[in-house]
């Protein structure tokens, strides 16, 4: 059910039921942090992995101190900067927070999403949500109230609709457990733009790539649509599918061979924010199709490039498992 009432969806999360909420990365299956009991109903209903942790999300960061959550100096200064934003915080956890939200780690991810309902939404609930994306666990991160009904609907008690998600890639994880902020996950907010207000090069050697899945959660194959996606030449795949049975997904110019319907680019005109928020769905879509194979091209390496090629790489069949 798509809903459209915050006091409806209030209610919803109150009486420890699940909400899908959208946010500007992407919507978020929500329960009351608070309630393990509806906390477990999202691992259930996403079939997600029990060390997997979730992101905690609420309107402020007073709210946070106020459930003994802290912020070090160099994430105030962020969260100052960026939040609300597509940005994470992974700080030491307080007692106030279940175990089952941080898979028993004695870390906890905080997020304050900027989307104007969902604040205000959060801010009349006295709990934080837990949220991850609101999609089965693996598949592709929905980007509009629709794409969460399609693939959860009978199973959670409404989706709060928020239109379409403006950012469109999941937040930028920093961890701040080492003392020295760490990013764990490649998204929304561009590392350039984090490293500006840091002053510093961000440590990436906690980046978990495709090889060293080091951090809970991250998985190497990930947002997998069902068809075999594949980053490299169309030319290649000729043995296995003509290129009328293939679809294309570029980030700004057609492909010479494959035909017109069956491409699907990201930004005409060169723009990551917009190849960003156009990335899931046009995933989804080539899905749809029903094609032999996509294939999809990478990003030049910069700005939301890298996050973007992240996913890609995620989405595609490897070589070797
Ligand atoms: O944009 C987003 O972050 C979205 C929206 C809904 O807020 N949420 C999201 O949640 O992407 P999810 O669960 O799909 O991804 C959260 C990632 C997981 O890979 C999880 O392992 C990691 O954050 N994570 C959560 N808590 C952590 C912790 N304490 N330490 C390290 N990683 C953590
Ligand atoms: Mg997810």
């Amino acid at each position: 059910m798509i809903i459209e009432d915050i006091a409806l969806a209030k209610n919803i999360l109150m009486q420890g039921n699940l909400l899908a909420i959208p946010t500007e990365t992407v919507y978020g299956l929500a329960a009351n942090a608070f309630d393990v009991a509806a906390v477990a109903k999202i691992y259930q209903v996403k079939n997600r992995p029990h060390f997997n942790p979730l992101i905690l999300h609420s309107n402020s960061l007073e709210r946070f101190t106020h459930w003994g959550i802290h912020l070090p100096e160099s994430a105030l200064l962020l969260a100052k900067a960026f939040s609300p934003g597509p940005i994470t915080f992974v700080v030491p956890k307080s007692d106030a927070i279940p175990d089952l939200v941080t898979a028993g780690q004695d870390t906890v991810a905080i997020r304050i999403p900027k989307h104007p309902q969902t604040l205000q939404l959060l801010a009349s609930l006295d709990f934080p949500v837990a949220a991850p994306s609101a999609n089965l666990s693996g598949t592709v991160s929905p980007t509009s109230a629709q794409d969460v009904e399609a693939q959860l609907g009978p199973q959670i008690a409404a989706v709060l609709n928020g239109g379409r998600c403006m950012v469109g890639l999941e937040s930028t994880i920093i961890t701040f457990a080492g003392g020295i902020p760490k990013l764990l996950r490649l998204g929304g907010l561009s590392i350039e733009k984090i490293e500006q207000v840091l002053n510093q090069t961000l440590d990436k050697t906690m980046l978990i790539n495709n090889e060293n899945p080091q951090a809970p959660g991250m998985l190497s194959r990930h947002y997998a649509p069902q068809t075999p996606l594949y980053l490299d030449a169309a030319e290649n795949h000729l043995g296995e599918a003509s290129y009328a049975e293939m679809v294309f997904i570029g980030f700004k110019q057609k492909h010479p061979k494959i035909i017109g319907s069956n491409q699907i680019i990201l930004s005409e005109s060169g723009d990551y924010a917009e190849a960003a928020q156009n990335l899931f769905a046009a995933i989804r879509k080539a899905d749809t199709l029903g094609k032999k194979l996509i294939i999809a091209e990478l990003l030049p390496e910069e700005n939301l490039g890298l996050a973007i090629n992240d996913r890609l790489k995620r989405a595609a069949v490897k070589a070797q498992i």
